[in-house]
């Protein structure tokens, strides 16, 4: 017999409670409780998922009598995806893919799908008709004949239609939509992503098929569903990026596989995305006449170099508080870096509106720009521009000294690939000196800048 039972979780943070609650007591949210309907069939513990491997009992071993499983990683054609993987796909690794709606989520993997040519993929649409996939393949432009396409969100029926097909690689476009006979709450809720997430792993490990996830995110900008949905996959990527900018970053949330700091740029164009092999240069405006406020930050994100433009502007300020608004950079560090200004070298910014911008959309938390933005802020105040041949790379404490930052010497060659002169960093990093064609210039104090700069 069928036992009927329904029981409130918590929509923040998936915690679940036999009675409503007002303050969730694991995540403190307020107001998140939902009661949903859970229905375990008897036949449910016998899940038709995998094989009958799992019948055999695990026994506990010595650590060193393990061989060393090899994971032969499966290069996809696109370099960035690879990267953010953390060099590839690994067999039987299950990935989430978040990101707002209309980033560009289903045409990245379709895009990827199609041009994995050896594969048999089966991409699982729950969102969209086989027609309208077509309709994106078409719009991408490439042809593969080992490309499927399912329109079922019913995970019984997706998992016959698996073994049927046998694909290598799966994907589910998206988690909100499957749904689990299992339990008999509405597709999207909390106990149904758990648990279609949860059949999903038990396939990708019992079959080594690597299966790919995409997932929507929630008004506050995180991963919509239980956060236990990020700790059952191996890997967390984020597809991010202003709408109003054609370029898309991808980005590493949680790799175990990899490093998790990695990043991939893409340009979304008519005919899908296309890879960006060298970020610097979308990422530095081609200017002809020297403007203020404009300082080149040369920055690392993951182990990846990239040359940023800050741009600064100050304006007296008209109101009683001045303002101080800040696009791709925290607003706590840029009040400390103009308090570091204002008290060290006696530049009066209280009495200022002080703007800052990131170039390209980029968030940006290497602390080796700070340089760049304090240069970028004097050079608006004193309307004086920088020479558009520099570029810096150094993190400035709290007593106007620049601080040493890590990997200086890739930051270095990077802006000598691309044409530098000049860069500024801090004495207390250590370069060998055979950088030629780039005058690398070491400093101490923040007033040490303003004297060589202006
Ligand atoms: P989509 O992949 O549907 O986004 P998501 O799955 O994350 O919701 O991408 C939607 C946007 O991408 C849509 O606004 C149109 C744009 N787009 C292009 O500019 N070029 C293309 O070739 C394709 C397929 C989409
Ligand atoms: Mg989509």
């Amino acid at each position: 017999m069928n036992k009927v039972k329904t029981v409130f979780f918590c929509q923040n943070c998936g915690a679940q409670s036999a009675k409503w609650i007002g303050k969730c007591p694991s995540c403190g949210a307020w107001n998140t409780y939902a009661e949903e309907l859970i229905q375990k069939s008897t036949s449910s513990t016998v899940h038709q998922t995998g094989s009958n491997e799992r019948k055999q009992t695990a026994k506990p071993l010595p650590i060193h009598t393990i061989a060393a499983a090899e994971y032969p990683r499966l290069m996809t054609p696109d370099m960035e995806l690879n990267r953010v993987l953390g060099g590839g796909i690994v067999p039987g690794s299950i990935v989430l893919m978040a990101g707002e709606p209309g980033i560009g989520k289903s045409t990245l993997l379709l895009q990827v799908a199609l041009r994995l040519e050896s594969k048999k993929i089966l991409y699982v649409s729950g969102e969209e008709s086989p027609q309208q996939v077509k309709m994106r393949a078409d719009r991408i432009g490439i042809k593969n004949d080992s490309c499927y396409v399912l329109a079922e969100t019913n995970t019984a029926l997706l998992f016959q239609y698996i073994h049927e097909l046998k694909p290598d690689i799966v994907i589910v476009d998206s988690i909100q939509t499957l749904q689990t006979n299992t339990i008999e709450s509405a597709a999207g809720s909390i106990s149904q992503i758990r648990e279609c997430a949860s059949e999903l792993q038990r396939y990708a490990k019992e079959s080594g098929t690597p299966v790919f996830i995409i997932g929507h995110i929630n008004k506050e900008g995180s991963i919509a569903g239980p956060k236990i949905l990020e700790h059952m996959v191996d890997t967390v990527i984020q597809f991010e990026g202003d709408r109003h900018y054609s370029y898309r970053i991808l980005r590493t949330l949680k790799n175990r596989f990899g490093s998790a700091s990695e990043l991939g740029i893409y340009e979304m164009q008519g005919e899908g995305l296309r890879e960006v092999n060298n970020p610097s240069e979308i990422l530095i405006t081609q200017r002809n006449e020297p403007l203020s406020g404009i300082c080149i930050a040369a920055t690392l994100e993951g182990i990846r170099p990239l040359l940023i433009e800050t741009q600064a502007l100050v304006t007296a300020a008209v109101y009683g508080n001045p303002q101080r608004t800040a696009t791709g950079f925290d607003l706590r560090r840029l009040s400390m870096l103009l308090a570091v200004l204002e008290k060290r070298c006696g530049f009066p910014f209280g009495l200022k509106d002080v703007f800052l911008n990131i170039a390209g959309g980029i968030k940006v938390e290497d602390p080796a720009i700070d340089l760049s933005i304090v240069a970028a802020l004097i050079s608006s105040f004193n309307d004086m521009p920088v020479s558009s041949s520099v570029c810096f790379a150094a993190e400035v404490g709290l007593s106007g000294e620049v601080r040493a930052i890590n990997r200086v010497e890739q930051r270095i060659s990077e802006a000598q690939k691309l044409g530098f002169e000049r860069i500024y960093i801090s004495q207390y990093n250590k370069v060998s000196k055979s950088n030629k064609g780039i005058q690398v210039i070491a400093l101490s104090k923040v007033d040490q800048l303003i004297q060589a700069l202006f």
